[in-house]
């Protein structure tokens, strides 16, 4: 596959520091200049201002200039330009207007890491000890960036810039919602959702497992209960685990655990789901606000004073 990972992300917001110490305290790295890294992805994370929350930019990483004359062509077909440079190209997208940059960029290497010793039925894998989850006492810091959800006035047409243009697969379908789309082997990298203005809905970062989940956002919600969102439960699609929480303006942000990989395109069945399938297979049910972010109403009014 010649795209292969998810570089970084820049979102705007209206409070930068705010929304800085937030996610400093979410476990990125905080590398001066609001740029963030996380453990096995390096900078992955850009905060800058803007009078609304919104993706700013998302960055995709190739393997070589073929890629990038592949991916040259294709959004070309699409009718949009495109800035080349040596080993980058832009293309901003049409109906949401973030920017999307194909980079050459290494792969991303992650060192193994070995699952904790659950107990089972006729299965003491840990005798005489208890469980590794509740003995960790450090911080919860992700390794690296998982996906990107956001909404769209025209979904059809931003979703076909992720496909047609920059040549993102698509692992499974909600026809009433979108399609799950990869761009590495992550079951999905991208989601875009359609929504009555453009605005990012959540990005999703990747932990060691279910107990870290749960240790990142019960620390989160210390003393900031209103963070919480949806969690913790387990998605049907992609079939990761999942927390999210609420970062200062208005972003969701999602710790996982556990993500289906698709490792070979052909032994992937696609799949199409309906209904509560299409969110989640268990846990609390969806809050309305997660579907439709509370600050929606006012963001479209914003958008449409600041035209
Ligand atoms: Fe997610």
């Amino acid at each position: 596959m010649p795209l292969h990972r998810l570089t970084a992300i820049t979102i705007g917001v209206p409070d930068v520091e705010a929304t800085a110490a937030y996610y400093t305290e979410f476990g990125l790295t905080p590398l001066g200049g609001h740029a963030f890294a996380t453990s096995d992805g390096g900078e992955q994370f850009r905060i800058t201002r803007s009078t609304q929350r919104k993706l700013v930019e998302i960055g995709i990483g190739v393997d070589d200039p073929d890629d990038l004359d592949r991916v040259e062509r294709q959004v070309a077909a699409l009718e949009l330009p495109s800035e080349r440079t040596g080993d980058s190209l832009s293309v901003v997208e049409p109906i949401a207007g973030f920017t999307a940059v194909v980079s050459i960029a290494p792969r991303i290497t992650q060192d193994r890491v070995e699952p904790p010793l659950y107990n089972g039925p006729g299965r003491v894998d840990r005798p005489n000890g208890r469980a590794p989850g509740i003995e960790r006492e450090g911080s919860v810091n992700p390794h690296k960036l998982g996906h990107v959800v956001i909404g769209s006035t025209d979904q059809a047409a931003t979703q076909r810039f992720f496909t047609d243009g920059i040549g993102f697969k698509i692992s499974d379908t909600v026809p009433s919602l979108a399609a799950f789309m990869r761009c590495s082997t992550d079951h999905h990298n991208v989601l875009v959702q359609q929504a009555p203005l453009n605005f990012l809905h959540h990005t999703s970062w990747q932990v060691d497992d279910v107990d870290e989940i749960g240790r990142g956002a019960t620390k989160m919600l210390e003393g900031n209960p209103e963070r919480h969102v949806w969690g913790l439960g387990r998605h049907h699609i992609g079939s990761n685990f999942f927390w999210y929480l609420k970062d200062p303006a208005g972003n969701f942000s999602e710790y996982y655990s556990d993500l289906d990989c698709i490792v070979d395109d052909a032994l992937w069945k696609p799949g199409v789901w309906e209904g509560a399938k299409g969110l989640y297979n268990w846990g609390p049910p969806p809050p309305p606000s997660f579907l439709k972010p509370d600050d929606l109403a006012a963001l479209m009014t914003g958008a449409h004073s600041s035209e």
